[in-house]
Formats: structure tokens, C-alpha cells, sequence
């Protein structure tokens, strides 16, 4: 045959393959998610996701000395309160548990980057990510808490406010309360393209905050839509967000590929406490090899144009990628 294209040329040997790859994932690349709890000496697994716990501070201490000395160098902390109410009044206390937990982090750990999950769903007593009246979910009533919980965590130490609440004008509001208050320097990841996915029910586990009635689809977005999260982002990086996010990641690379092609501001993916659900799942049953479908997935999300990817893979996934290096 005369083939003057031959693409195989390129694949021939390790070194060439290396020259040519695309997409390198890095260990700066990742956020790991971690649930903190009141209490002490506490670190229980959470069941449907394997490897993962709620920690109280003392254990979540332990737990980022040995993810920093790995070199993870950014998590995104949920708090689960001691009582909830119809209000979600502990998400703002100055003494709630991810204010607790973010002075005794900076105090411990200066160098670890601290976001902190804004949000009301668990630690509302209906498990909404807003204030309920008359049995709808009022949005401008909920900014309002929003804002007191974000100068909270930026009091407490946060570095970054990351809500996932999906009202209307959340970062707006986030923004000015900051800048306000002289947070100007408190960044702002915006959960923009948060979908209404199946894919977050071991989270709800995690995170106790599984709506008692109905369901998020009148603030998340329907997974049938593109056009709608670009909407969504441009409204976000308008009123003010440093970095943006598509969440799920997996099931959604085509959102992640249009946001990175379409906008310059740094794009992060959230990959869910399903998407791990399911290859842990399938990995324990001997299924599937869980290093290589990780690193494989992993790759993906970056590939398709996410430079943050949160994940609770992201401490192992240094270690094999430091042990592949090697
Ligand atoms: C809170 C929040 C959720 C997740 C992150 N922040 C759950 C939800 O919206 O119900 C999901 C994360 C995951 O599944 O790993 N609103």
C-alpha cells in the first residue's frame, strides 16, 4: 500500500507517544471534597462512597497533613451541622461547623487553598437549598442567607466561596456582600452549570440534605439542556465569578468542551459522588481496573477543557500519577 498518511507512526514507541500527548494531568489540577462533622475523634465511612468519611476536626486535621504532604494543595469543605432548621440558620454562625473547621485549618495548614461549598440543603430542616414560603422556594429571600454565610466562611479563613445553590443573582449578591466587608480578595467559583442530576444521590447520603418533598428542578438545571448553561455561565461571570463550573462532569464533557471553548475565564468540573459511586462499584467486583478507568475519566474531564477538576479521587489520583512518574 502507499500510504503517505500513517498515523500509527506517531504510536510507534513510548518517548513518541509521550511527545505527542495532548492533555497531562497535573496534581495542581485537583480539589478534594471532604465532610466535616461536630464532634471528636470521629471518622466514619460513608457508605456508598468507599474511602471517603465524615471527619470531625480534629481527624480532618490528620487526614489534610497527609493529603498536603501528597501534594494536594486545594479542598472544598461541606459542613454538617449539629440541628437544622427551617432556615438553615447554622450555615452563618460564627461558631458553625465549617467556620470551626476553616480556623483550625488555616491555623494547621496556612498553605492549604480552603473553598468552602455554599450552600443551605444541609442545613435546612427540608433539605431545599432555599428559604420555603407558601411552598415555593423564594429566591431573592434565600440571597440574602447566602450573603450571610459567605462573609461568615470569608471571616472564618476561606479563600474562595464556591455556592451550588443555583438561585438567580447568588454571585452578585456574594460579591458585594464581600466587597462590602473588604473581602474583595475572596474569589468566587461558581457553581454556573449545576445540573439536576441522579448523579449526586451518594452525596445526599454524605451530606444529609436530600430534600424531605419534590425535588431541585425549580433551581437546577435540566439535563436536557446546553444552551441553558451557557446562559447560566455568561450571567455568572457577569455578576462577578472568578472561575466557573459544569457539574456533573462525566455525563456532561459536552458542556465542559462548549464553556471552555466559548469563555477564558478558568473552568472547573465537579466529578460527583456518583460518577465515583459507580467505578468504585464496579472496581470492587472485580469489573473494571479502577486506576486505569480513574486516570482514563480523569483525563477526559481535562481533555475536554476543565483545568480544575474536583474529585474524591483526587489524593490517589496524585499518588498514581506520582507512582507512574516514577
Ligand atoms: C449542595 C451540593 C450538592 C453537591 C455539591 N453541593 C448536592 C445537591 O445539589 O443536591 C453534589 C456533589 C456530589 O454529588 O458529589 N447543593
Amino acid at each position: 500500500m502507499h500510504l503517505v498518511k500513517r498515523p500509527r507512526r506517531l504510536r510507534s514507541s513510548k518517548n513518541i507517544r509521550n511527545l505527542v500527548r495532548e492533555t497531562i494531568l497535573n496534581p495542581a489540577d485537583f480539589v478534594k471534597p471532604y465532610f466535616v462533622v461536630p464532634g471528636h475523634e470521629i471518622k466514619e465511612e460513608i457508605s456508598a462512597m468507599p474511602g471517603n468519611y465524615h471527619f470531625s476536626i480534629d481527624q480532618l486535621l490528620l487526614e489534610l497533613k497527609r493529603v498536603s504532604q501528597l501534594g494536594l494543595q486545594s479542598v472544598i469543605l461541606f459542613g454538617l451541622p449539629e440541628c437544622k432548621d427551617s432556615e438553615g440558620s447554622s450555615a452563618w454562625q460564627k461558631d458553625g461547623i465549617v467556620q470551626q473547621a476553616l480556623r483550625a485549618i488555616k491555623a494547621e495548614l496556612p498553605e492549604l487553598y480552603l473553598i468552602t461549598d455554599l450552600c443551605l440543603c444541609q442545613y435546612t430542616d427540608h433539605g431545599h437549598c432555599g428559604i420555603i414560603k407558601n411552598g415555593e422556594i423564594v429566591n431573592d429571600l434565600t440571597l440574602e442567607r447566602l450573603g450571610k454565610i459567605a462573609l461568615s466562611h470569608a471571616r472564618a479563613g476561606a479563600d474562595m466561596i464556591a455556592p451550588s445553590d443555583m438561585m438567580d443573582g447568588r454571585v452578585a449578591k456574594i460579591r458585594t456582600v464581600l466587597d462590602q466587608n473588604s473581602f474583595n480578595n475572596i474569589a468566587i467559583m461558581a457553581y454556573s452549570a449545576k445540573y439536576q442530576s441522579a448523579f449526586y444521590g451518594p452525596f445526599r447520603e454524605a451530606a444529609h440534605s436530600a430534600p424531605g418533598q419534590g425535588d431541585r428542578s425549580t433551581y437546577q438545571m435540566d439535563p436536557a439542556n446546553s444552551r441553558e448553561a451557557l446562559r447560566e455561565i455568561e450571567l455568572d461571570l457577569a455578576e462577578g465569578a472568578d472561575i466557573i463550573m459544569v457539574k456533573p462532569a462525566l455525563a456532561y464533557l459536552d458542556i465542559i468542551k462548549q464553556a471552555a471553548v466559548k469563555y477564558n475565564a478558568p473552568l472547573a468540573a465537579y466529578n460527583v459522588s456518583g460518577e465515583y459511586a459507580m467505578i468504585k462499584a464496579a472496581a470492587e467486583k472485580g469489573w473494571l481496573d479502577e486506576k486505569k478507568v480513574v486516570l482514563e475519566s480523569l483525563t477526559a474531564i481535562k481533555r475536554a477543557g476543565a483545568k480544575i477538576i474536583i474529585s474524591y479521587w483526587a489524593d490517589q489520583a496524585i499518588k498514581w500519577l506520582k507512582q507512574d512518574r516514577a
